[in-house]
C-alpha cells in the first residue's frame, strides 16, 4: 500500500462546449491512404510543432462493440502520440467544434479510438465507413505519468474512461509491473474490453451497477487491499466517490467538455492547488494531490 495522503474536497469546472498494424485490418486501406501521402510530404500540417499534428486518417474498421459503444480503427501520421492518456480531436463535416476522443491504443500507423454515441457528432462517427478520411489533431495533452507507477498499480476505468486505460495497461505492463484493472459500467450489454485487458495480461476486474455481469456496485466496491498508485478515467461522480476511497496517490484524467482543445479558447478549466489548469492542454491528466475537488 503507497503513503496515506491529505484529503482535500472539490473539483470547479467553467466548462463550456467543450493495431494492430497486419492483426486482421485491411493493410490495403492503409496503404492507399493518407500515409503515403504523409510520407511523400503532403501533410496538411496546422500545428507543426513536435506536440500537435492536424492530419488526415482512413477508417480501416468501425464497428459497435457494446451498447451505443464503437471501436473506430484508423490507418495515419501517428507519431505525434507518445504517452498513454492523450486524445485526439476529431473534425466532422457539418460540425464546429470538433470531437476529443481518448487515444485507447496505437500501434505503428494505426490508431484505435472506443466512442459511446451520446449525440450528433458520434451518431455521424458510427455511420462512417471504411475508407472514409477523418481530419484529427493528434499529439493532445499531457498523459499519464508512470513514473509513479510503483510496482502494482491499479487501474480503474468508468464506461468510456475505460478506453485510455487499455494503452496505459500495455505500457505498464512492458515495464514489468503487475498491473490490475477494474472496469465498471451500469450492466452488462454495456461492457467491453475485458477479454482484451485479459490477453495483455491484467488481472481484471468488472463491476456493473445492476449486478448483471461482474461485481454488483460501483468501482469503489471492487477496490482491492493492495495496490501502489492508481490511474483511473472516467464521469466525474466516480472520481468524487474514488478520491474518497482510494488510499494512494494517483492520477485522474478528465473527459470534461472542451471547445477548441489545444489551450487558445480558455474553455476547460479545473481549478487546482496551483490554479486554474485548462484540461486539455495542462491535463487532461491532473495528479490526485493538485485536484481542489468541489462537492
Ligand atoms: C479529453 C477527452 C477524452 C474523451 N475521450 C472519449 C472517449 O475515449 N470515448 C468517448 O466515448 N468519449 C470521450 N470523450 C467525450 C466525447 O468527446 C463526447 O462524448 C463527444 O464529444 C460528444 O459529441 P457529440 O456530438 O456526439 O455529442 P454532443 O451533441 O456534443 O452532446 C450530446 C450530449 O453529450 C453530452 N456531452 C458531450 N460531450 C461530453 C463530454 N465530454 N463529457 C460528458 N458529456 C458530454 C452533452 O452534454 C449532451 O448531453 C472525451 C472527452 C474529452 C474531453
Ligand atoms: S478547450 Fe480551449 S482551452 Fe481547453
Amino acid at each position: 500500500m503507497g503513503v496515506a495522503i491529505p484529503q482535500i474536497e472539490t473539483v470547479s469546472f467553467l466548462s463550456h462546449q467543450t493495431i494492430l498494424t497486419s492483426g486482421g485490418f485491411p493493410r490495403s486501406l492503409c496503404s492507399l491512404g493518407m500515409t503515403a501521402k504523409l510520407r511523400a510530404g503532403h501533410p496538411h500540417p496546422i500545428f507543426n510543432g513536435d506536440l500537435m499534428k492536424d492530419s488526415l486518417f482512413t477508417i480501416i474498421d468501425n464497428k459497435i462493440i457494446a451498447k451505443d459503444v464503437y471501436k473506430m480503427s484508423l490507418c495515419g501520421d501517428t507519431s505525434a502520440i507518445n504517452n498513454a492518456g492523450e486524445f485526439v480531436n476529431i473534425q466532422l463535416d457539418g460540425f464546429y467544434l470538433r470531437r476529443p476522443i481518448s487515444v485507447c491504443d496505437v500501434e505503428g500507423d494505426v490508431l484505435t479510438l472506443i466512442y459511446k454515441v451520446v449525440g450528433k457528432g458520434t451518431e455521424a462517427m458510427s455511420e462512417m465507413t471504411p475508407g472514409t478520411e477523418l481530419k484529427l489533431l493528434t499529439g493532445l495533452g499531457n498523459g499519464y505519468d508512470l513514473s509513479l507507477a510503483g510496482d502494482s498499480p491499479l487501474l480503474i476505468g468508468g464506461g468510456v474512461g475505460v478506453p485510455p486505460m487499455f494503452l496505459l495497461a500495455k505500457k505498464l505492463l512492458a515495464q514489468g509491473k503487475r498491473v490490475s484493472v477494474i472496469l465498471g459500467f451500469n450492466t452488462a450489454d454495456e461492457v467491453f474490453y475485458e477479454d482484451e485487458f485479459k490477453a495483455l495480461g491484467c488481472s481484471v476486474t468488472v463491476t456493473t451497477v445492476d449486478g448483471s455481469r461482474g461485481i454488483k456496485g460501483f468501482v469503489t466496491d471492487a477496490l482491492p487491499d493492495e495496490y501502489t498508485y492508481f490511474y483511473t478515467c472516467g464521469p466525474m461522480p466516480m472520481f468524487k466517490a474514488l478520491n474518497r476511497a482510494v488510499k494512494t496517490s494517483g492520477q485522474f484524467s478528465f473527459e470534461e467538455r472542451m471547445g477548441c482543445g489545444f489551450g487558445a479558447c480558455m474553455g476547460c478549466f479545473c481549478q487546482t492547488l496551483f490554479g486554474s489548469k485548462r484540461i486539455c492542454k495542462d491535463g487532461p491528466v491532473l495528479r490526485r494531490e493538485e485536484i481542489l475537488w468541489a462537492d
